[in-house]
């Protein structure tokens, strides 16, 4: 039987890398695209030899051509660490926006099943803990985030309109903070943040009294749910994300607990418009899509730190991002 074709953008990213890994041990043929702005190729490298794997670079916020059909487009790209998004503000709006637009206009020319990565960012700093998808969100347009949470909420938007109007398959996945492996250390997201910390001998920072929370979520427990929930047939958003919450102070302990590091915590001011509280309600995956996370943070923190602590001593250099402005000029 011919295989299926799916089409991963962002697939040289930390989240895109494991699709493609899961959609290859599917056996579909899987095109790779990513322009590489915060991606990295090595992430995706160990498939290039396959037959059924290919890779294109390209910026998806400009016109996307894929020859041949396809059946399922997963759309990942976009920056998704505040590092990364305060550093390319444009280029993140353009992603969501313009890039959805390109994407959504080729799953329907291919009459393909496309589903977004949105996230729970829409839901801005909630007054609602946990948060059901019924819940609208509590964003600030004009604050630092809002580059990231408007070109998410956009997407949706722009998505559900695909879906209304012209009938296209359409799934959306509101995706909590995920972590695992190919995670890049100096991101500027709490996890692979204290990790970085703790291996280079530094104190662990944690910004405001630590009393903000934050659910981790292993990567495999999130890309079975994205794939349950791309095969479902149901539109509307669905959070995806480990409801075990933790604040940022005890967070930091068990970092300290797992790396054995001698270092203390110190505290620095909270960022403009950071979410005081993030816990999914996963109501709807378990009813819809018979899925919950199986994999502990404890289990899912072990694998992730022997990942790390398996890079080349450079990667724990907390050198400056690239130069952005060799790309999407
Ligand atoms: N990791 C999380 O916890 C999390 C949480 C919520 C939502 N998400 C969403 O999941 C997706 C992937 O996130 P990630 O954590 O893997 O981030 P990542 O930065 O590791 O991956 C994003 C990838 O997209 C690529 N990209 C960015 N702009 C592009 C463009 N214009 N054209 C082509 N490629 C482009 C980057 O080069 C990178 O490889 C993003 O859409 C993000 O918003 C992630």
């Amino acid at each position: 039987m011919e295989r299926k074709r799916v089409l991963i953008t962002g697939a040289a990213g930390f989240l895109g890398s494991h699709l493609c890994d899961r959609f290859i041990k599917e056996d579909y043929h899987v095109i790779a695209m990513d322009n590489l702005i915060t991606g990295d190729l090595q992430n995706i490298e160990h498939l290039f030899a396959l037959e059924n794997f290919e890779f294109s670079h390209h910026d998806v916020s400009k016109f996307v051509y894929v020859p041949g059909k396809l059946d399922y487009i997963l759309h990942f790209a976009s920056p998704a660490s505040p590092i990364d998004y305060l550093k390319i503000p444009i280029q993140t709006l353009k992603v969501g926006s313009l890039g959805t637009h390109n994407l959504l206009g080729l799953a329907k020319n291919k009459k393909a099943r496309m589903i977004i990565a949105s996230t729970s960012e829409v839901y801005g700093d909630p007054s609602v803990n946990p948060q059901p998808e019924e819940y609208w969100g509590n964003v600030n347009p004009v604050g630092p985030r809002g580059v990231y949470d408007e070109a998410k909420r956009f997407q949706e938007a722009m998505t559900m309109a695909y879906h209304t109007f012209h009938g296209l398959e359409t799934r959306i996945v509101r995706i909590f903070n995920t972590y695992g492996p190919r995670m890049r250390l100096n991101d500027g997201r709490v996890l692979p943040a204290f990790i970085g910390q703790a291996l280079r001998g530094e104190d662990l920072t944690v910004f405001g009294d630590g009393s903000q929370t934050r659910s981790f979520c292993y990567v495999d427990d999130l890309v079975e749910g994205i794939y349950r929930l791309l095969l479902s047939d149901y539109a509307q958003p669905v959070n995806i994300g480990n409801p075990d919450e933790i604040t940022i102070s005890q967070f930091a302990e068990e970092i300290i607990k797992l790396t054995g590091t001698t270092q203390k915590v110190i505290y620095k001011d909270l960022p403009v418009d950071d979410p005081k509280q993030r816990r999914p309600d996963i109501t709807k995956a378990r009813a819809l899509l018979n899925w919950e996370p199986k994999i502990s943070r404890a289990e899912g923190l072990k694998i992730t730190y022997a990942y790390f602590k398996s890079l080349p001593a450079e990667a724990l250099i907390n050198k400056e991002h690239k130069d952005f402005t060799t790309y999407n000029r």
